[in-house]
């Protein structure tokens, strides 16, 4: 059955206690989990001899209180799901457990994290960095899962894992997309029942063999407002607002796509 850990010392005694574990795999969410998020745990489960999810919506990396008070929760969804797919345990810590120094410390990249999502949501990358620096020192996994929709993130994560010298190995894994090509977001459950009817055409565009001027004129001829459209080496990376809502999405050019409908 499945185990919510709600204290650092509680799980740092069950590691204590599993010393002749060979592999712990570790998938950090935010909750209010979706089928791209149960991609990386199926991976872990897979690859692992336990697999650990942490739940906790980071306060830190979101630089607009409203999206940090309307980010969906549903833990008890998250854990019946995460049951049914043998997750192991759940870490599923307060404020207080995590940031017991009040972010007094925090963990900076100079340069990539001010392009992109960077660029209009300030601060953003070092929540999400320091966040993840914590949470892979607390649970000492061997392989951490992250979803390439984020590949900024994934990015980062994997420098800053490489630049401090610690043991996890990040794993990027296939953007999960809906029949339609809406790559999975928590936030999509956001989108109003019209806005959900025309997300699809964001990943279209992104993938067409248009240019980037050409792609923010159709998306501004619909409904989106363009935050970024741009290309860094051989990806094309996007983030547009439908409503209230931000979506992103990348794709690799010049390559048959690998992402999985589903
Ligand atoms: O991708 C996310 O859900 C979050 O940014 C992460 C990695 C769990 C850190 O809070």
């Amino acid at each position: 059955m499945i185990e919510v850990i709600n204290s650092v010392s509680d799980w740092k005694q069950i590691l204590a206690d599993k010393k002749n574990i060979k592999s712990i795999g570790f998938v950090p969410t935010m909750g209010a989990l979706h089928k791209g998020h149960l991609s990386l745990v199926e991976k872990s489960v897979e690859e692992n001899d336990l697999t650990v999810v942490s739940i906790f919506v980071n306060p830190t990396q979101f630089n607009d209180p409203n999206d940090l008070k309307n980010y969906p929760r549903n833990f008890d969804q998250d854990k019946n799901l995460l049951e049914l797919h043998n997750v192991d345990y759940i870490f599923y810590p307060d404020y207080s457990e995590i940031y017991h120094d009040n972010y007094r410390y925090k963990v900076q990249e100079l340069e990539f994290s001010k392009k992109l999502c960077g660029a209009s949501r300030d601060g953003h990358f070092d929540g999400v960095l320091t966040v993840v620096m914590k949470l892979l020192n607390i649970i000492e996994a061997d392989t951490a899962y992250f979803g390439e929709k984020d590949y900024q993130q994934y990015l980062l994560i994997d420098g800053m894992v490489k630049a401090f010298f610690m043991k996890t190995k990040i794993i990027p894994c296939a953007t999960i997309r809906s029949a339609a090509g809406l790559a999975h977001s928590s936030r999509n459950e956001l989108l109003t029942h019209k806005h959900r009817e025309i997300a699809p055409l964001f990943a279209k565009l992104l993938r067409s063999n248009l240019s980037v001027e050409e792609i923010k004129n159709e998306l501004n001829k619909s409904e989106f407002k363009v935050d970024y459209i741009e290309e860094i080496g051989s990806r094309r990376f996007g983030a547009v607002w439908l409503g209230k809502v931000r979506l992103i999405d990348n794709v690799e050019l010049g390559r048959e796509q690998n992402d999985t409908m589903s």
